[in-house]
């Protein structure tokens, strides 16, 4: 049946598109062109009423689960044995020496990252996943199938045949969080919440949109495949279509594992996902055999943890701050204490609902965590008399202007946005922002005093400042005051979707900004926008949309954008703006520290030349930017050039970068 064989081929193109975009990091089409096939896919499928085993569209999320089933695991998941310091490392190794000597294997240490995540464990019998679970308490966990096939890189179907089980880590990349926080309403805290949070969720839709991936490290059961090495196991994993993590190193001996623990250290902002630490392994599995286990971990891995940091210490009061939006937001005052290396006098609590469930009271000792990536948290009460004893106080009334609350969903709201006055130089300081209207000089705290010397009361007002408002003022001199009204005047000139993303709409941030103006021409077609066509928008979803329809049809919205307009505010859409240059379609990659240029003014000025900006380099970059101490991307770049001397990947520096421009 050709249908049916269409089917297959698309089938095997899009594994391979998501194999290349979402584990190479190097997509070879764009997302229109996948989302065609991807269409072309689905209306076969309805059309046949057959769905293949790897189809991407088992990823969607099927029906939501009564509950989670057990699962028992065929191999045990075992734990990890920690250290926190070299010595202690060093000891292991000499304990691993002791208990292998007298055979003839070689000893050597693979070292790799010990992802922050959830354990999932997958197994595969005939070639298909056909489970996977949590690790539970490793010997029993959850069965988790429909979850983790939402995963785009867990592959659904593999080449080996026999039962196998594989383990990994599933996680939220940062950036993956990140976006998605911009549109949420309630923010996950962090990449490791998110990830657990999605994959124990009963709707596997839910886990769908949080987009997450997994490496894979471990083969804990395989029916016929015996492999001699660790690296040899990784090796089967990525021939297989795993995604197996690139930053894995083998040391011939304890020496060369401690230098690449410092190494892999040194690297902590880029990575795109949470690790908590190192794990040294074994790699030969012969030895491994000879080593053994105790009941609870293996003697022939260790993890080398970074410094544990969580610590208690007294919650002294609870103050309640207001947003931009109007949202209070609970901020815990602590007593100082020091968590690795760092005093911490105040942490957050989410909301009220958080504040319950965590059963934290003033006055009362809390657990604090400060872990390596996020900002320090309460995870919950560290004293149980207190919870009996002490009652904590919803509030009534706003902290700051006295008006009433009210409550929406977990959330505590301002009820009067108008004349708040933390409201009010939060949403100024956010349109003055550097990644809004980008008025330099304009702090949160020269903004407070605006509010208060002149009566600023709306973003609009910044328009009708002038010197000599400004000169009288306290910490105002000529100079100052000048380069505020000087900035003030070049921000009129700004694009569309950064003067949409310093409206301050709730749930807008900087990407949906930006799809907004690419989308509609201009800022009254953005008004005018229906519900029905900004969810077409994509990654617009309800939520966002609403969101949208309801900040325009504002009165006091209305008034506050024409009025920007009448002062002379011109937003231009930077789409319709794109110059035909030299630059056009070509996608460029900026590394390493730019000395004569702002990394972001480079970035905008190649966008607005037509060129696409990208995170990672691939065969399909044609400009490297490498600025000093540029790393990896360089050498990824260097070794793309070397395999191919036909490719048209160049390598170029600020000044090259000069000649092409100007
Ligand atoms: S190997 C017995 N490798 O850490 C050895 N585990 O504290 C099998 N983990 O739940 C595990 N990153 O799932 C291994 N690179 C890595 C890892 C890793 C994270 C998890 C593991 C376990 C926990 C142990």
């Amino acid at each position: 049946m050709a249908e049916k064989s269409r089917m297959k081929d698309i089938v095997a193109q899009l594994n391979e598109h998501n194999y290349r975009y979402y584990v190479l990091d190097e997509p070879t089409i764009s997302d229109k062109e996948y989302d065609q096939v991807y269409d072309e896919l689905i209306s076969l499928e309805e059309e046949l009423s057959i769905v293949l085993e790897d189809s991407p569209s088992r990823r969607v999320g099927g029906d939501t689960l009564k509950k989670f089933a057990t699962h028992k695991h065929i191999a045990p998941l075992l734990s990890l044995d920690k250290c926190k310091t070299f010595e202690e490392l060093r000891a292991w190794d000499n304990r691993v020496k002791k208990l292998i000597s007298g055979t003839n294997d070689k000893l050597d240490y693979v070292v790799e990252y010990k992802f922050d995540g959830l354990t999932i464990n997958l197994t595969y019998d005939d070639g298909k996943l056909i489970q996977a679970a949590t690790r539970g308490n490793g010997t029993v966990g959850e069965e988790v199938l429909e979850q983790v096939k939402t995963i785009k890189t867990v592959p659904l179907t593999i080449n080996y045949k026999h039962k196998i089980e594989v383990q990994g880590e599933c996680l939220m990349r940062l950036s993956v969080l990140e976006k998605y926080n911009e549109a949420a309403r309630e923010p996950l805290k962090n990449a490791r919440n998110g990830a657990a949070g999605a994959i124990r969720n009963l709707d596997p839709k839910i886990t769908a949109k949080r987009n997450l991936s997994a490496f894979c490290y471990n083969v804990g059961f395989s029916e016929h495949q015996n492999f001699k090495t660790h690296l040899a196991m990784l090796d089967f994993l990525r021939e297989s279509m795993f995604y197996v993590n690139e930053h894995i190193t083998q040391c011939l001996d304890i020496d060369e594992v401690i230098t690449a623990i410092e190494k892999m250290e040194e690297k902590v902002g880029e990575r795109d996902y949470l690790i908590d630490g190192i794990v040294i392994k074994v790699n030969n599995v012969s030895l491994r055999k000879i080593l053994g286990s105790t009941h609870k971990f293996p003697r022939w891995a260790m993890a080398y943890k970074f410094e544990a940091k969580e610590v208690t210490t007294k919650l002294e009061n609870i103050v309640w701050q207001v947003g931009r939006t109007g949202k209070l937001t609970p901020l815990a005052i602590l007593e100082p204490t020091d968590i690795g290396g760092v005093t911490v006098s105040r942490a957050t609590l989410n909301n009220w609902e958080d504040i319950n469930r965590k059963k934290v009271k003033i006055g009362c000792d809390v657990w604090l965590r400060r872990s390596n990536d996020v900002i320090p948290e309460i995870t919950g009460c560290a004293d149980e008399d207190c919870v009996e004893t002490m009652q904590n106080v919803k509030p009534v009334n706003c902290p700051a202007c006295g008006s009433k609350v009210f409550s929406k969903g977990a959330h505590i709201f301002c009820s009067n946005p108008l004349s708040c006055k933390p409201q009010l130089v939060a949403r100024i300081s956010h349109f003055a922002s550097r990644d809004a209207m980008n008025i330099e000089g304009l702090s949160e705290k020269t903004i407070q005093q605006l509010n208060e010397a002149l009566g600023l009361d709306g973003v609009a007002d910044l328009y009708e400042l002038e010197y000599e408002n400004l000169i009288g003022l306290d910490r105002f001199g000529e100079k100052k005051a000048q380069n505020i009204i000087d900035a003030i005047e070049a921000s009129k000139n700004c694009s569309l979707s950064t003067f949409i993303y310093g409206l301050g709409i709730p749930n807008v941030g900087k990407k949906t900004a930006s799809d907004l103006a690419k989308q509609c021409n201009t800022l009254e077609d953005i008004k005018k926008a229906q519900f029905e066509e900004l969810i077409e928008i994509s990654d617009i979803g309800d939520i966002v949309a609403k969101s949208i329809v309801d900040f325009f049809n504002d009165e006091t919205v209305a008034k506050s954008i024409d009025k920007l307009i009448s002062k002379g505010v011109n937003p231009v859409n930077e789409q319709a703006s794109e110059i035909k240059s030299f630059f056009s379609g070509k996608t460029v990659v900026v590394t390493g520290t730019l000395v004569k240029y702002d990394r972001r003014e480079i970035k905008s000025l190649l966008e607005k030349l037509g060129a696409t900006v990208a995170s990672s380099v691939s065969k399909n970059t044609d400009f490297l930017l490498a600025g000093e101490n540029a790393g990896s991307k360089l050498k990824k770049a260097e070794k793309i050039i070397e395999g191919n001397k036909k490719s048209k990947l160049q390598i170029i520096d600020e000044d090259k970068l000069e000649k092409l421009i100007f």
